[in-house]
């Protein structure tokens, strides 16, 4: 193997010799899945003593592309080994001190680097005895000196690619674990809600059950002249809080069927000024309790809709409800509507109450969302409906506030008929045909 250097090793100073190479942790990137994604070089460490020789080799080998670490002892490369991980060694076999068969029974030894394909660079003039000692401490291949370039570059290239190949396969294993874990993690929350969302629609339904015939006598015996003047009102009083809790009820299960995409309409053509005015009659009393004016204009000259009617009256009912429920007394209430454009007619419900603050404005339609929840009652359920109701039937519904104390405007936007004098379509009862610009 020639002369050999018997100076102690030290680390390399030299540029030429030294080329050093980032930590493995410098040679990996996030990536946009949040996996480890190689720069796509592999470490290559070139072991031998002789600083000539390490400067061969990396001229042999500069072609690879990929980053080669230099050691000048056994001990610097098990040092190294410690460090990062190599597609390949290649180990001179003949240095001093440690050689490279020991080196290699040390590599061999620690679990990271047991699998390390070496590659033993030995003097041309070595036994097969001592190839085979080579083959037994796990070496791989054997280059003899003097050395072929082609031949090396070669070998070593072969065990780049099945180093790279192997992280390859390796990558798309944790990827695919990663993926797993993700559908299983979505598969029981899916799971989970669906229970959560049966276990609500049955609950709810159960406790409506009852209420039917409890509402139905309560009702019957506050009218019963027989009876007391006092214990019919106090029927009354009965029959109006089982109200109050079958609505509430009632809203729970509307939401169970939003969930389930069960929530279904019976279209029918409808005049939104009767449904207005069917809205308000409802609320007139609440609004006369609190002094609240009311305004109606309507502008719209086409009034028509293609409607739910008993859907839609519970938008526009829990819309006024808000405005008086959300308006301290003596305020206003007013309902307008418009076409802005041919074939949309806009309901616009604006009241001067307490209005809605800038950062409570996205959640609203949220269910379950209150500004204020101690002091409004309800569940915070009535717009989340009044949304999924009003989209079932090709509309929009929006709110616009100022802010705090500044009143509110909720605006509903909702397609209209669009009247033919002929062709398929669905009749209005009055043998006119209609159509709607978009299917419900
Ligand atoms: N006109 C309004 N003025 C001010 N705040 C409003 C108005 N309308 C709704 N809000 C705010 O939006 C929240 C949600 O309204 P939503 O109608 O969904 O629920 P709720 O009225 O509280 O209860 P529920 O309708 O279920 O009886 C209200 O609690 C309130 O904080
Ligand atoms: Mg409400």
């Amino acid at each position: 193997m020639g002369s050999r250097n018997d100076q102690p090793s030290k680390p390399f100073a030299d540029p030429l010799t030294l080329m050093s190479i980032p930590e493995k942790s410098e040679l990996v990137y996030q990536g946009r899945d949040g996996l480890r994604v190689s720069d796509d070089r592999a470490n290559i460490l070139l072991v031998d003593d002789r600083d000539d020789k390490l400067l061969a080799l990396q001229t042999i080998l500069a072609d690879l592309g990929q980053n080669l670490v230099l050691a000048r002892s056994g001990e610097e490369a098990l040092r190294l080994l410690l460090q990062r991980e190599f597609a390949v060694i290649v180990l001179d076999v003949n240095m001093p001190g440690m050689d490279g068969f020991e080196t290699a029974v040390l590599v061999r030894q620690r679990k990271s680097s047991e699998l390390t394909p070496i590659i033993f660079i030995s003097a041309v003039n070595y036994s097969e005895i001592h190839l085979v000692r080579g083959y037994s401490l796990g070496a791989v291949d054997y280059i003899l000196a003097p050395i072929v370039p082609e031949i090396l570059r070669a070998k070593v290239s072969f065990f780049v690619d099945l180093y790279k190949k192997t992280e390859q396969l390796k990558l798309q294993a944790e990827m695919q674990t990663r993926l797993v874990r993700a559908e299983t993690a979505r598969q029981e929350a899916e799971t989970a809600n669906s229970a959560k969302d049966r276990f609500l629609a049955m609950l709810s339904h159960e406790l409506r059950m009852p209420l039917t015939p409890i509402l139905f006598s309560a009702s019957r015996l506050s009218k019963d002249e027989r009876l007391p003047e006092y214990a019919r009102k106090e029927l009354e009083s009965i029959a109006h809080n089982i109200q109050v809790e079958a609505r509430l009820i009632e809203d729970l299960l509307d939401v169970a069927r939003i969930t389930e995409g069960k929530l279904k309409l019976n279209l029918d053509s409808a005049d939104i000024r009767t449904l207005i005015d069917s809205a308000l009659s409802i609320c007139a009393e609440n609004l006369s309790a609190k002094n609240l004016s009311i305004h109606r204009e309507f502008e719209a000259g086409d009034p028509l809709l293609l409607a739910d009617s008993v859907r839609l009256n519970q938008v526009l009912w829990n819309l006024l409800q808000n405005a008086v429920k959300f308006t301290p007394p003596y305020g206003q209430v007013k309902v307008r509507v418009t076409n802005p454009e041919p074939g949309w007619l806009r309901v616009e419900v604006i009241d001067t109450g307490i209005g809605i603050s800038r950062e409570a404005l996205p959640r609203i339609f949220d269910p379950f969302e209150q500004v204020e929840p101690m002091r409004s009652g309800g569940l915070g359920l009535g717009l989340a409906i009044s949304k999924a109701i009003v989209e079932l039937h090709g509309g929009k519904i929006s709110v616009i506030s100022e802010g705090s104390q500044r009143g509110s405007t909720f605006v509903v936007e909702l397609p209209t008929i669009v009247r033919e004098s002929a062709g398929a379509g669905q009749s209005d009862g009055e043998g006119k045909v209609f159509s709607r610009p978009d299917a419900c």
